[in-house]
């Protein structure tokens, strides 16, 4: 199967850590140049440098806190200087904090809608005259909680979805420029994002992370975590040439967590 990766240009937002550095890497790895982004600076200068060494496509960062319009419309400028094109776009974001309805207030409500979903919209408006030109590829990142509320998550249960109704109709509109748009929904994928959110489980049951751990590995039919790259290496196909016919669609990577049919 040839991906038909080498030479595009990929923007992948949120990418100093987790699967946005793992996205980017296997991108660089299938030759396509890719520019990172976060809001850290000293991070993203690090994972240039380890993702360079993979020898094969060029590594760009921009520093850019993607709740702040301007910033967002800086990076792609920046991207399209550097590049002179984007073909594909990754959009993903930090998670919002953990908790139930009654902790959260309107600023908090205010500040999650902003960065995990209206980074998204903001991100694709500035991207799409450049799609637009020889079409391209979105994926957005969400989480299984598109499929099934996650406990003590309200935050993410709530504007997660609003990104799958975003890319469905996105996936119409934008399908005659052949730009194809699909969600990649990650379960429990090894990051800081997850041990930091079993920590807080762990605290708030008195356990230890260990266990926390284990009781959520028995929900999943695969028996453990899934590791970045293997949640990486879906989202390049989706991103690839090698997808032609997959627009519109959430795929849960997730080892069988999710019981929803
Ligand atoms: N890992 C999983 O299994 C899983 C499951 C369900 C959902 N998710 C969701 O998928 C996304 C990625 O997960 P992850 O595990 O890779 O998370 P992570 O390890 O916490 O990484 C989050 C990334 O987002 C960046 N970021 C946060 N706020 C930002 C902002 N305002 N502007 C620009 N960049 C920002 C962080 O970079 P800086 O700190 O350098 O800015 C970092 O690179 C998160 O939304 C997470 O909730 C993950």
């Amino acid at each position: 199967m040839d991906l038909n990766l080498a030479g595009k240009v990929a923007l992948v937002i949120a990418s100093s850590q987790g699967l946005g550095k793992a996205v980017a890497a296997q991108l660089v790895e299938e030759g396509a140049h890719v520019m990172i982004t976060s809001r850290d600076e000293v991070k993203l200068q690090a994972v240039q440098e380890e993702l360079e060494q993979i020898g094969k496509g060029k590594v760009a960062y921009y520093r850019a806190d993607i709740t702040n319009v301007d910033d967002v419309k800086a990076l792609v400028k920046q991207t399209n200087e550097l590049f002179g094109k984007i073909d594909i776009l990754i959009n993903n974001a930090g998670g919002p904090p953990g908790g139930g309805f009654e902790k959260f207030a309107d600023e908090d409500w205010q500040k999650a809608f902003e960065l995990n979903l209206l980074s998204y919209v903001r991100v694709i408006r500035e991207v799409l005259p450049d799609l637009k030109k020889e079409g391209g590829r979105i994926i957005n990142i969400a989480s299984s909680s598109i499929k099934t509320p996650i406990p003590d998550l309200i935050l993410s249960n709530t504007f997660r979805t609003g990104i799958v109704g975003l890319s469905k109709s996105l996936a119409e509109e934008l399908a005659p420029y052949n730009i194809l748009v699909n969600i990649v929904a990650p379960g429990r994928i090894a990051t800081d994002r997850v041990a930091f959110l079993d920590q807080l489980k762990a605290d708030k049951l008195n356990l230890s992370k260990e266990e926390v751990v284990e009781q959520s590995k028995t929900t999943i039919p695969l028996g453990r975590y899934g590791q970045p790259e293997e949640f990486a290496k879906v989202v390049v196909f989706l991103a690839s040439d090698a997808n032609s016919y997959v627009t519109g669609s959430s795929i849960l990577v997730d080892g069988g967590m999710v019981k929803a049919i």
